[in-house]
């Protein structure tokens, strides 16, 4: 049996997701801001560092897995805030159990993005490099310029920054040489209080807008069942992957963007990344 570190483990996906591998027989250190093992408040570098910290001393330095599953939808001037959750509260996290993750060897991180990061219009990109360079306050006068308008490009932005960081750090050395593998998954509408609250709102209309060709809304346990698939000796061979558990909704709006031939800068990219690989191996 693994221990695994789930953030957001007190409600929606993360909270089923802990459930489920509690099930299982697993150890399962929460954090969150309330009812679990770490409270915390991810918003902040002094929240994440002690959140980060105390789980490891939990643990005993080694984890099998870590899901973060923490993370806030678009709020209407709350844009710093979204983005202190749901990019840095993943990042940081992740980087300072990355040795305990390594010692376990064999281990799995799950990391919650989302399909606003295909389906958005016009997130600019200026913001997820900001991000990624990890200065918010760029992000933030960019942001800005949005004025009332911004919080659609500022939830998009932040997972659409995690999902590379992911995706960057997925195939280095320091994780998958390290035997760690890092995938994303990136829900569609899902019934969970992150889309109660997003309705309460006033945005019941946006939601149901958005195309779902197998209809409905997901369930927190299905999702649930799917990332502990993700951390099970099943998914030893999925590395930076992005999978989409949205009913279809990437497929309809996006149905020939991927896979899509790449043209000559592709070309150009593929020859210096081929020579890099066999430089290294
Ligand atoms: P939820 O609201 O049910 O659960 C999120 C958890 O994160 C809560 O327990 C909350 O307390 C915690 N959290 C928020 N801010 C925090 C902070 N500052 N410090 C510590 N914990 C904090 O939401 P849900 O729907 O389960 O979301 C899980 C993840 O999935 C989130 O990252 C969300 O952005 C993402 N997502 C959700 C979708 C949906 O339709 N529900 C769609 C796409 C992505």
């Amino acid at each position: 049996m693994g221990t695994y570190a789930v953030t957001g483990a007190a409600s929606g996906m993360g909270r089923a997701t802990a459930e489920r591998l509690r099930r299982d027989g697993h150890t399962v250190v929460g954090v969150d801001l309330r009812d679990v093992e770490v409270i915390a408040d991810l918003s902040t570098p002094t929240g994440r560092a002690a959140a980060a910290a105390e789980v490891l001393e939990r643990v005993g330095g080694r984890l099998d897995g870590a899901v973060c599953a923490a993370g806030l939808g678009g709020i209407p001037g709350r844009d710093r805030l979204v983005q202190q959750v749901n990019f840095f509260g993943v990042v940081e996290l992740l980087e300072a159990w990355r040795p305990a993750l390594a010692t376990a060897g064999n281990s799995k991180v799950v990391v919650f993005g989302s399909n606003s990061t295909t389906l958005t219009p016009m997130v600019p990109e200026s913001v997820v490099r900001a991000l990624l360079a990890r200065n918010p306050d760029k992000a933030m006068r960019v942001l800005r310029r949005f004025g009332k308008r911004s919080a659609p490009f500022a939830y998009a932005s932040s997972k659409m920054a995690v999902t590379r960081w992911a995706r960057r750090s997925a195939i280095s050395p320091q994780w998958a040489g390290a035997g760690i593998r890092v995938n994303v998954l990136a829900p569609g509408i899902i019934a969970t209080p992150l889309l109660d609250e997003q309705i309460a709102r006033g945005e019941k209309e946006s939601v149901e807008q958005l195309a779902v060709p197998i209809g409905g809304r997901g369930k927190p346990a299905d999702v649930g069942e799917w990332v502990t698939f993700m951390l099970s000796p099943a998914a030893d061979f999925l590395c930076g992957s992005v999978i989409f558990l949205d009913g279809g909704s990437d497929a309809y709006f996006r149905t020939d963007d991927w896979p899509a031939s790449t043209g000559p800068a592709g070309i150009i990219r593929y020859l210096r990344r081929a020579k890099a690989w066999r430089a290294r191996h």
